[in-house]
């Protein structure tokens, strides 16, 4: 028999959780609205080296997108920063996740892009810190994560819009063992946190003329918590009557992803964060490996942009760093050009990436002295990007 106290400590936990997400809704509901850069002046953009060969692909990034900001930062619109410190050695000695300087250099840009960080794992030799980049979700409240795939050639052009913040995440070490035999987790979705992701979707759809979004759940099974990122689906979608959504539950979404017939229909995706974790890496697989992607972390005051890959280490080791790639990095900058308003300029590096990574590859990264350097492959992208036959060029690539 279990006894009445043991069911009363979980219910006294349950409660603890209960208020503070709770308390958590009211500061939802008191957010303020997006940034609108057109009237900011200077945006900051901080850029994170992090550590391994962050610093070099981040010093490339820097490069060319200051290469394509020229006039905007020689007219004082746009002033790039230097963030130093979120390296896993500064990270370590401070035993802190974010050393708070680092954090309030951070809270001080508009946007920052940011190299890999070290997650410290068993074994490593590493203090067991959170990972940097869930700790920066939690402490800048990133609810959406946006993550684009593309395959021009075959027709694929999908952002995903996920849920970064809640779900099986929110408080996912504060689950309870109630006996040593039932294990219980919370999953948390709040009206709050569904609406402003479903509605990022939507905005996003609109923006740039898509006509579907498609909202992936499991809502026939869990009815309460996916059943309301439904409900708010259908009440956001109110506000954009041209745009049509579809919903799909999350297992056979999975399949359609990778059915040629299919692929092409969807555009823009939104779901609750632990089904956008595990669709994203199937579609970035699709792609060419997680690697491959670029991402953005936003919220409506804040945007932090990032490959998904590692810090890789092994290559600083070997002393490869040089020839560390790239590509995920800028195409997280793409994302960052686009955000703050420089959309030519954004799609200018995504078509030159397509060009020089996918399609001409004059010269190619292999990751050794077999290869080209980062610093090849960049004035590679900045000579392509200034050719004046770069949409035919691309037109040509991937129209085949
Ligand atoms: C991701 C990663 C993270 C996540 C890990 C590293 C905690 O898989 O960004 O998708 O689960 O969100
Ligand atoms: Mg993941």
């Amino acid at each position: 028999m279990v006894s009445r106290q043991t069911i009363e400590a979980a219910k006294e936990h349950f409660g603890t959780v209960l208020e503070q997400q709770l308390e958590r809704v009211e500061r939802l509901k008191a957010e303020d609205d997006w940034l609108n850069y057109s009237e900011i002046s200077p945006i900051k953009v901080g850029m994170i080296g992090g550590d391994g060969i962050g610093p070099y692909i981040a010093a490339e990034s820097q490069r060319v997108l200051e290469f394509l900001l020229k006039d905007q930062v020689a007219s004082g619109k746009v002033a790039f920063r230097t963030i130093e410190g979120l390296t896993i050695e500064n990270r370590a000695e401070r035993m802190k996740s974010i050393p708070d300087d680092v954090l309030a250099e951070i809270r001080d840009c508009h946007v920052t892009l940011k190299g890999p960080t070290h997650t410290p794992e068993r074994g490593d030799g590493w203090p067991n810190l959170e990972s940097a980049n869930v700790s920066m979700r939690k402490e800048l409240d990133l609810f959406a994560n946006v993550r684009p795939v593309r395959i021009p050639s075959q027709g694929i052009d999908w952002t995903f819009f996920r849920e970064n913040t809640e779900d099986m995440y929110a408080v996912g070490s504060q689950g309870i063992n109630v006996t040593e035999d039932l294990g219980i987790d919370f999953r948390v979705i709040t009206s709050q946190g569904s609406e402003r992701i479903i509605d990022a979707a939507f905005a996003h759809a609109h923006r740039t003329g898509k006509d579907t979004v498609t909202v992936v759940t499991k809502a026939n099974i869990v009815k309460t918590t996916d059943g309301k990122f439904l409900d708010i689906a259908r009440k956001v979608s109110e506000k954009y009557p041209n745009i049509t959504w579809e919903g799909w539950y999350i297992d056979i979404m999975t399949a359609a992803l990778i059915n040629p017939a299919r692929q092409k229909q969807f555009q823009v995706l939104v779901l609750p964060n632990l089904y956008g974790d595990i669709l994203t890496d199937e579609a970035a697989q699709i792609q060419g490996g997680v690697g491959t992607a670029g991402s953005a972390n936003l919220r409506k005051r804040y945007g932090k942009f990032e490959a998904i890959h590692g810090s890789a280490p092994r290559m600083v080791r070997e002393g490869r760093s040089q020839y560390a790639d790239p590509s995920s990095m800028m195409r997280a900058g793409a994302m960052l050009l686009t955000h703050i308003g420089f959309e030519d300029q954004g799609n200018k590096l995504h078509k030159a990436l397509d060009i020089c990574g996918q399609y001409e590859r004059k010269i190619a990264i292999t990751g050794r002295d077999t290869g080209c350097t980062g610093k090849e492959f960049g004035d590679y992208l900045m000579e392509t990007i200034e050719d004046s036959k770069l949409e035919s060029r691309w037109d040509e690539y991937v129209q085949g």
